[in-house]
């Protein structure tokens, strides 16, 4: 199952938002579908929507190419800003839109302009792949022989360009025989848990059990749970990590309860710009996905509602943030530091 590819000049991807009522694939050769598309979390999960953007940008290439565009690097430039425009937080996709942007400096010609962007994306997405392959491998290490584990979010690989962060190691430990049981928080408002997270374990055959979000404390408390492992939009130098609205109530009861919190990301979910977490632009969604429950009102319809889409966890609770390369353990900064100056 893959939740994006490209092929033949043209992107197709599973519609999230329909799962797991219905697989719906979208075939498209127009930039702007995939904007969209970024936008309405069709197309989610931090390292996805950088893979995405990345061929999105080389749809826009091969348009202004076909209408033989007189002013094609200015209207890249545009369209690689419009692209900045569709998440704030997930930095991934920063990430990989700079890797487009160095090539609107290069004296080619168009084509070829074109050429090596595509080339670029298809890397972009073939690297992710095996960052997710090594983090459940390196992840796999923290796993005891038999585990509950406690999950938030999907980090899979509707999440990802292959087996996912989180959810990969989860995939690594059971494919090694280690007996797993993996505990599935919904995630309101958008349910990523419940519609994705589950609809992926079922698939790999691996025992999931839904919760509610505010059952975690109560599982925890039964000894019900040994870890929790979730993913990142984006972990600042100092180790403060951004991720789906809720993982934060989980580092604060793992803490509370001595049991160990993880993070698994590839190392483009780390910021080398950014130390602090006030400089985490974390998005704000739309009120009526709070207000909603399967397009219902479930309150009064003008009621007030905050619905940011992520928190962030200070760095003293994160017990490890497992990448493709190594486990990194607090304090992170200087570790960090030193991947910013290898970039
Ligand atoms: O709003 P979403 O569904 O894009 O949020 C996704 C998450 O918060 C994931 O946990 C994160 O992107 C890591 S995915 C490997």
């Amino acid at each position: 199952m893959h939740a994006l590819e490209w092929q033949n000049n043209s992107v197709t991807f599973i519609d999230q938002t329909k799962l797991p009522e219905k697989e719906v694939y979208i075939t498209t050769t127009n930039y702007q579908v995939i904007i969209e598309a970024i936008k309405s979390l069709k197309i989610r999960g931090a390292p996805l929507i950088g893979i995405a953007a990345g061929y999105g940008v080389a749809l826009a290439c091969l348009e202004l190419l076909r209408n033989n565009s007189q002013t094609y690097l200015m209207d890249l430039k545009t369209i690689i800003d419009e692209f900045k425009n569709t998440r704030p937080t997930a930095v991934n996709l920063f990430w990989a839109l700079r890797r487009m942007e160095k090539f609107l400096n290069s004296q080619d010609t168009l084509e070829s302009i074109t050429e090596n962007i595509i080339k670029e994306a298809i890397q972009i997405h073939f690297e992710d792949k095996l960052m997710c392959d090594q983090i459940g491998k390196i992840g796999n290490q923290l796993i005891p022989e038999e585990a509950s584990i406690l999950t938030h979010c999907n980090t899979g690989s509707l999440a990802t360009g292959g087996e996912g962060t989180a959810l990969s190691i989860i995939k690594y430990a059971h494919k090694s025989g280690k007996k797993i049981n993996v505990f599935v928080d919904e995630t309101r408002p958008l349910m990523q848990g419940a519609r994705l997270t589950t609809w992926e374990l079922i698939q790999a055959g691996i025992k999931s059990t839904l919760i509610t979000d505010s059952t975690a404390a109560f599982l925890m408390q039964q000894k019900k749970v040994d870890l929790v492992v979730t993913g990142a939009d984006r972990i600042t130098v100092k180790g403060f990590a951004a991720n789906k609205i809720g993982t934060y109530n989980l580092a604060v009861l793992a803490n509370f309860h001595n049991l160990p919190f993880y993070i698994a990301v590839p190392s483009s979910s780390i910021d080398p710009e950014i130390s602090e977490p006030e400089q985490i632009i974390i998005e704000e969604r739309d009120p009526d996905e709070v207000r909603k429950i399967m397009d219902k009102y479930i309150s009064p319809q003008n009621v007030n509602v905050f619905n940011p889409s992520f928190d962030i966890t200070p760095p003293e609770l994160i017990n490890g943030i497992i990448t493709e390369e190594k486990i990194y353990r607090f304090p992170y900064q200087a570790e960090f530091l030193r991947l910013k100056s290898i970039r």
